[in-house]
């Protein structure tokens, strides 16, 4: 996979996608956006890859947004398109893979960059991080998914606020408001990625992906999430991962999972 924007490791079931635009602070402009989705996409078909770790190249920033030089001048048509195509591409899609991927919020995660991180399964922050939705301070909403996700994540009210004051709380408020599960050095984030990612990694990946369905299920207008787990639930009767988890148990031994 060769891209300008983006950097790429896999090793040992783990892919790490670094967005790599740090003059720019990794802003998202479309040309990233782009490489962004055609890279989970060939991740998720990877049956070696297991866990995608998300972050951001340097010490400064995850992600500061979307590139604001990209939109400045953009009309009603083009601001609504923009969004639609950027949900569709990217937050949508990431949120939606059966591939779990964490972002490791290594600095600022301000607007796109706070939605991309939220559209993630579940986020670790280094103590620099710095995270907020500054839309209103340049005359728009956030328009990558972060009015819906903010609140499930922190609650209406605290998404409320730091909407409407564009501010930013920083990796300890938000470890407090549930935003992230977990606070270290910018040293310790990768490390501690890698140790979440091979607990995952010693599981069910089919298991997993028929979770993520199931949970993302209860949050879906017009799905009902524990119909969703039902259906998910059987389904994981037919597959040769529920096999061998259920006959290793009983042989009392690891399970070597065959990932279908
Ligand atoms: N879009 C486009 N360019 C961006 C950007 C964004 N969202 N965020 C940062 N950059 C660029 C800056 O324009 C600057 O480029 P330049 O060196 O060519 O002038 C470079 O990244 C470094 O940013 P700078 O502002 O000089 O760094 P700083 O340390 O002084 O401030 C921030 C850091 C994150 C506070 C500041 O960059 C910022 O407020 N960014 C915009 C955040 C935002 O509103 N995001 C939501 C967009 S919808």
């Amino acid at each position: 996979m060769d891209f300008e924007n983006i950097l790429i490791e896999q090793k040992d079931y783990l892919a790490k996608v670094v967005i790599n635009r740090p003059k720019k602070l990794n802003a998202l402009n479309k040309a990233t956006i782009e490489e962004l989705h055609s890279a989970f996409q060939k991740l998720e078909e990877d049956a070696s890859v297991k866990v995608i770790l998300l972050t951001g190249s340097g010490e400064k920033a995850f992600v500061a947004g979307a590139d604001i030089s990209e939109f400045a001048h953009f009309s009603v048509d083009e601001g609504s398109k923009l969004a639609a195509k950027g949900q569709e591409l990217l937050f949508n899609f990431v949120e939606n893979l059966e591939t779990p991927v964490i972002a490791l919020v290594n600095g600022f995660a301000l607007g796109g960059g706070l939605e991309l991180a939220m559209s993630c399964h579940f986020r670790i922050a280094s103590d620099n991080a710095r995270m907020g939705l500054p839309e209103t301070s340049l005359g728009v909403i956030p328009g990558y998914g972060g009015t819906q996700r903010l609140p499930l994540l922190i609650g209406k009210g605290k998404a409320m606020e730091l909407i409407m004051t564009a501010g930013m709380i920083n990796a300890e408020e938000a470890k407090e408001y549930g935003l992230v599960n977990y606070v270290v050095s910018q040293e310790e984030l990768t490390s501690l990625g890698e140790k979440i990612a091979s607990k995952i990694i010693r599981n069910s990946s089919v298991a997993i992906g028929k979770a993520i369905k199931a949970v993302n299920s209860g949050f879906k207008e017009g799905v009902n999430g524990y119909e969703s787990e039902i259906k998910e639930f059987g389904d994981c009767f037919a597959t040769n991962d529920f096999k061998e988890g259920t006959t290793a148990f009983l042989e009392k031994r690891k399970p070597n999972f065959p990932n279908n």
